[in-house]
């Protein structure tokens, strides 16, 4: 293999850039051309592909975002798209792909590769941790350290207002945000899409806490079947009837996108920055660069988008044993 491009699609994450160096520097080490795409999938069919050095990726390891832009391309879903996509790497001579991103970026890259043939490895990208074939996705410890940071500063203002707090974090299909910072927090309750909320306990709960407790803290995962922090919180609101008690929500929103990689975020995304390139040059295509009980282990594509990542049993018990 010669000529390898790599791009970053879907929401960003920070940790990215770190991986966008490693796949650089990877290539450059084995003698290998190395491209970078612009704007993802779109940059692919608009050929916004350019050659990169070493030193383009130079004092990126440490920052949030994307050098290489990101974007959710609606152009690609289409054949015609993924032909002229096709079309710009072909006329470049580029011969493998690392696609950096989620469960969307890796159907696209599962379809390219079985319509065009031209071997691609993902690296997961995506604050949410819904990927499976890896232990935990580029961004995601990063994202958690930023909501439980944001957590331990309501629950300052929470506790000397005697208030009800629902925080919302990000999260589309996946509780492992609210979990973790729910249990880093100390979140009485964590609501999230895998588990069916019982509305009821939680008032329940809520009442009974209240005699000891002063202030407490509800995290909400963005995808909860109950709705988002305000709707839920109306609901509970209602039901506990009672003036005396302050409820407030916070979204915590595109915050937690952003900022600099956790050491851990940094270290997984070059670990897998460096086995997309490997595992290219040894043949490896159609899968995912992750990391599994510790180890670099490839996981076909189809497998990453049609299997689902539970949460880990003992985590939502955890909460409800340490929140008594
Ligand atoms: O997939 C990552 C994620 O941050 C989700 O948690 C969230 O639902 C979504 O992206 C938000 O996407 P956008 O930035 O396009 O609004």
């Amino acid at each position: 293999m010669k000529k390898i491009a790599v791009f970053t699609s879907g929401g960003d994450a920070p940790g990215m850039n770190a991986c966008i160096r490693a796949v650089v520097r990877t290539a450059i080490y084995h003698g290998i051309e190395v491209y970078g795409v612009t704007y993802g999938y779109d940059g692919l069919i608009n050929g916004n592909i350019k050659r990169m050095q070493s030193s383009s990726v130079s004092n990126i390891v440490q920052r949030g975002g994307t050098i290489l832009k990101s974007a959710r391309s609606e152009d690609f879903r289409t054949k015609e798209g993924r032909q002229k996509a096709y079309e710009q790497l072909k006329s470049l001579g580029i011969e493998g792909l690392v696609a950096i991103g989620g469960d969307g970026t890796f159907t696209g890259a599962k379809l390219f590769f079985e319509e065009f043939g031209i071997p691609t490895i993902g690296c997961p990208g995506t604050i949410d941790n819904d990927i499976y074939g890896t232990d935990y996705t580029i961004g995601f410890d990063t994202a958690v350290n930023t909501a439980l940071e944001a957590i331990d500063k309501i629950r300052d203002t929470a506790a000397a207002h005697d208030r009800i707090f629902f925080i919302e974090v990000m999260g589309r299909d996946s509780g492992y945000i609210a979990v973790e910072c729910g249990i880093g927090g100390g979140a009485e309750f964590v609501m999230v899409p895998e588990t069916e909320t019982d509305l009821k306990k939680v008032v329940k709960s809520l009442k009974n806490l209240r005699k000891s407790r002063t202030s407490s803290i509800i995290v909400v995962a963005e995808g909860d079947e109950e709705g988002n922090a305000e709707l839920i919180m109306e609901k509970v609101k209602v039901k506990i009837n009672d003036e005396d008690k302050e409820f407030k929500v916070t979204t915590l929103g595109h915050i937690q996108r952003g900022g600099n990689p956790t050491a851990r975020d940094r270290v997984l995304a070059s670990r897998c920055g460096m086995a997309a390139v490997e595992g290219l040059m040894n043949g490896q295509s159609n899968c995912m660069a992750g990391v599994v009980n510790g180890d670099v282990a490839y996981t076909p594509f189809a497998d990453c988008i049609g299997k689902t990542k539970p949460l880990k049993g003992d985590h939502l018990r955890l909460i409800e044993i340490l929140s008594i």
